[in-house]
């Protein structure tokens, strides 16, 4: 078995760092006009890692991946992506890749970017297969994003809207989340806080006898329709629904909605509630994971009990 780690790089990497990128960029074949990867040094690398950090991937102890951070407001840019071409396949890129990610979702930045050039078709579809999308293009660069996700632990229902109420700020019609959860982990609380953030019409329950509603905004804002996928049977009977006539023009939520919803909605905001064993602890877990291109271009941003 091989021994694969991943560290954060610090100034004693540098030279293993060097060694990988020249390694990695000086493999591929010649782009027109070509990287400017091999001209990076101790130097240069130093100052990178020095200001914003980085990582090495170690195989059985020998250099074998690098990448360099560089943070930019609230997105994380991956440079010298760089596997050594002795190592490719072997799961270097993809560990590499998971570290960053969760670097930056440590440090409470809202996006990863990177650059991949448009002549490799190989290097494109790895990122897209990771959830990265193509946000912009540049000449012969194809600017990738990903928008990562936001993880609390809510103490109270109360914080569950605020929350939610917050992330409302952010949406606009033709947006989609999809809300799972065990019964009464909190999704429909989590609907209220939306529909109190874009202020529309209705008090929001569990729409127990009906399998949506509609809440009209109160202010010219999308309007909320609220789905429970709970009784449905499956994705024929959501798509009998003939969602898609009012998805243009409100913000979609649907509770119970997982492994049903994806299909309607590339772009999405998954969110996950979970509550622990004991039934006396109000306490909540939330994660919102961004999906799709409509999120990795913006990022999702929540300030609400930020540092726990
Ligand atoms: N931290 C918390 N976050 C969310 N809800 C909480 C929290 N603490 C307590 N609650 C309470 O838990 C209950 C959650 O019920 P809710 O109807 O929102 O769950 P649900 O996930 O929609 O359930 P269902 O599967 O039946 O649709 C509410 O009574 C809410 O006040
Ligand atoms: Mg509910």
């Amino acid at each position: 078995m091989t021994d694969l780690h991943v560290v954060d790089a610090t100034s004693e990497h540098v030279a293993d760092i060097v060694a990988v990128i020249h390694h990695a960029f000086a493999a591929r074949r010649v782009l027109d006009p070509p990287s400017t990867a091999l001209s990076e040094n101790a130097a240069t690398v130093g100052a990178a890692v020095e200001k914003h950090g980085g990582l090495l991937v170690l195989i059985d102890g020998a250099p074998a991946g690098a990448v360099l951070f560089e943070v930019e407001g609230e997105v994380l840019n991956l440079r010298r992506v760089s596997v050594d071409p002795r190592h490719q396949a072997r799961g270097v890129a993809s560990a590499m890749v998971g570290c960053a990610e969760e670097v930056a979702v440590r440090r409470g930045l809202a996006r990863v970017r990177l650059v991949a050039r448009v002549e490799l078709p190989d290097t494109v579809e790895f990122w897209r297969r990771r959830g990265y999308s193509v946000v912009e293009r540049q000449d012969h660069n194809l600017i990738h994003a990903k928008a990562m996700p936001i993880e609390r632990t809510v103490p109270t229902a109360e914080d569950m809207r605020a929350i939610a109420a917050e992330l409302a700020g952010q949406l606009r019609a033709g947006d989609v989340l999809v809300l799972s959860g065990d019964l009464g982990a909190g999704k429909t609380t989590f609907t209220q806080g939306l529909g109190a953030g874009l202020k529309v019409r209705g008090d929001i329950t569990s729409p127990t006898f009906v399998i949506s509603r509609v809440h009209p905004s109160l202010v010219g804002g999308p309007a909320l329709v609220h789905v429970d996928a709970y009784r449905l049977g499956g994705f024929a009977e959501l798509d009998d629904l003939d969602l898609d006539a009012s998805l243009d023009d409100a913000v979609t939520v649907v509770e119970w909605g997982h492994g049903l919803a994806e299909a309607l909605a590339p772009d999405r905001l998954d969110v996950v509630v979970t509550r622990g064993d004991d039934d006396t602890d109000e306490t909540r877990q939330l994660r919102i994971t961004p999906v799709g291109p409509r999120w990795a271009a913006s990022g999702v941003r929540v300030s609400v009990l930020e540092k726990n």
